[in-house]
C-alpha cells in the first residue's frame, strides 16, 4: 500500500501510537533487567543462561501514524505476540512507555484499560478466537453488547460488517459450519463491529491454506482503503509483510533489526541478517526508480519520456527497454537522473546493484530511519 498513501512527517504529536523503550522480560527478578546495563546489554540467549530471564521484548522505539499499515515481522520466537499485547497490556511491560493518541497506557488503571480494550483496540487472533455456540451474527456483535447496546443497534451494525467483510448469506452458521477462511472473515469482522481506532492482528492468517491467505491479505488491503483504520500486524512472512505494510519493523531476540519501507528493507539492508531475511524477495516488484536512478552521462541522448521516483521497477520495465534510449526521472519537475537498459536489467535479473537511492520524496525523508538497532 506504500504507492498510494501519503504520510505528513512523523512529529511525535501526530503519532496514533508512540512506543518508547518498552520491555518485557519475563523470569525471575525481571524488573532490575532494562535497568542495569550489564544485563540490559546481554544478548538473549546469554541473559537466560546467567539470569533465568527472557528478554522477550527489548528496548523497542516506534511511532505508528494514523491510517498506517505498521506490519511487525520476525521468526517464531522474536517477540512479535509479546509486543502486540503490551500495547493493550494483556502482558504487563516491564519497562518503557505506550502513549495511544496522547494517553499514556502505562498509567491507566484497570477499568479504563477495559474500556480501551472495548472501544478503542480490537484484535485478530490466529485461531480466529470464536465463540463456537454462537452463530456468525452473535458472534461479531458479541463486543457490542458487551458494550452495552441495544438490540437493534447491534444488528444494524453486525449485518454493516458481515456485509463489508464479504459474509453476506453466513449470519445464520455456526463458526464450526465454515471454512477457516470464512471463520478468519468474521473474526474481521467482529474486529471492525467496535469501529475501534486501531486494530491489531496476530498473524491471523498463518493457519490458512495458501490461496486463501492471499486471499484475506487482499481483502486486508481492500478494508484499508474502504474503512482507513490503523493497523498494526503481525506476521512472519516477508511476502505477506510486503503487500501490507507501509512500514514495517524487522525484529530478532526481541529488540528491533530495521524499520523502513519494504523497498528500503529490500534496498538498503541495515545488515547481513536483513539481506538474508529479504534474499529471495523478487527486488523488481519491491524497488522503485528512486533506488537505480543514475545521473546521465555527458552527450548521453535521452528518450522524451520522464517517469516518476516511485514507480515500481516491475512497472518501468518495458517502457524503458522498449524507449531506446535512457528515460529521464522526474519528481516535482526536478531531474533526479535517469535509467537505462543497464540498470533496469540488473534489477529483474535480481543482481545486486549498491543502489543509492535519491531521497527527494517526503515519503521517503520519513521513512529514512534506517538502521535501529
Ligand atoms: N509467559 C512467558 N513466559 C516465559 N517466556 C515467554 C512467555 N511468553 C513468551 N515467552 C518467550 O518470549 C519469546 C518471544 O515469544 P513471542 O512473543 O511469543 O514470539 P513470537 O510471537 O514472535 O513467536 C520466546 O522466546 C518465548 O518463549
Ligand atoms: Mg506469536
Amino acid at each position: 500500500m506504500t504507492a498510494q498513501l501519503e504520510y505528513p512527517d512523523l512529529q511525535d504529536s501526530e503519532a496514533l501510537l508512540s512506543v518508547q523503550g518498552l520491555w518485557k522480560v519475563f523470569g525471575p527478578k525481571s524488573g532490575r533487567v532494562p535497568y542495569r546495563p550489564e544485563l540490559a546489554a546481554m544478548s538473549r540467549a546469554r541473559l537466560l543462561e546467567q539470569t533465568g530471564c527472557t528478554a522477550a521484548v527489548r528496548d523497542l522505539s516506534f511511532d505508528v501514524a494514523p491510517g498506517e499499515v505498521f506490519v511487525v515481522m520476525g521468526l517464531s520466537g522474536s517477540g512479535k505476540s509479546t509486543l502486540v499485547r503490551c500495547l493493550t497490556r494483556l502482558i504487563e511491560p516491564t519497562a518503557g512507555s505506550i502513549v495511544f493518541e496522547g494517553e499514556d497506557i502505562r498509567a491507566a488503571d484497570e477499568k479504563r484499560l477495559r474500556t480501551l480494550r472495548r472501544s478503542k483496540f480490537s484484535m485478530v487472533f490466529q485461531h480466529f478466537g470464536l465463540l463456537p455456540h454462537r452463530k456468525v451474527i452473535d458472534n461479531v456483535s458479541y463486543g457490542l453488547e458487551v458494550r452495552g447496546e441495544s438490540k437493534p443497534d447491534r444488528r444494524r451494525r453486525a449485518q454493516e460488517v458481515i456485509d463489508l467483510v464479504g459474509l453476506t448469506g453466513n449470519e445464520q452458521f455456526y463458526p464450526e459450519q465454515l471454512s477457516g477462511g470464512m471463520q478468519q472473515r468474521v473474526g474481521l469482522a467482529r474486529a471492525l463491529a467496535n469501529d475501534p481506532d486501531v486494530l491489531l492482528f496476530d498473524e491471523p492468517f498463518s493457519a490458512l491454506d495458501p490461496l486463501i491467505r492471499r486471499e484475506m491479505q487482499t481483502e486486508v488491503v481492500r478494508l484499508h482503503r474502504e474503512v482507513g483504520k490503523t493497523m498494526v500486524f503481525i506476521t512472519h512472512d516477508l511476502s505477506e509483510a510486503l503487500k501490507l505494510g507501509d512500514r514495517i519493523l524487522l525484529m530478532r531476540d526481541g529488540a528491533a533489526v530495521q524499520l523502513g519501507t519494504g523497498d528500503e528493507l529490500v534496498g538498503a539492508p541495515a545488515d547481513d541478517y536483513v539481506r538474508e531475511f529479504v534474499r529471495d524477495v523478487p527486488r523488481a516488484d519491491v524497488l522503485t526508480l528512486r533506488w537505480i536512478v543514475r545521473q546521465p552521462r555527458s552527450g548521453e541522448e535521452l528518450s522524451g519520456l520522464e517517469l516518476g521516483p516511485d514507480v515500481l521497477v516491475r512497472e518501468a520495465t518495458r517502457q524503458v527497454l522498449e524507449s531506446g534510449h535512457p528515460v529521464k526521472v522526474v519528481s516535482d519537475g526536478q531531474l533526479l537522473g535517469v535509467i537505462g537498459d543497464e540498470e533496469i536489467l540488473a534489477v529483474v535479473a535480481d543482481r545486486d546493484t549498491t543502489p543509492s537511492p535519491v531521497r527527494a520524496s517526503p515519503h521517503s525523508a520519513r521513512t529514512g530511519e534506517g538502521a535501529v538497532s
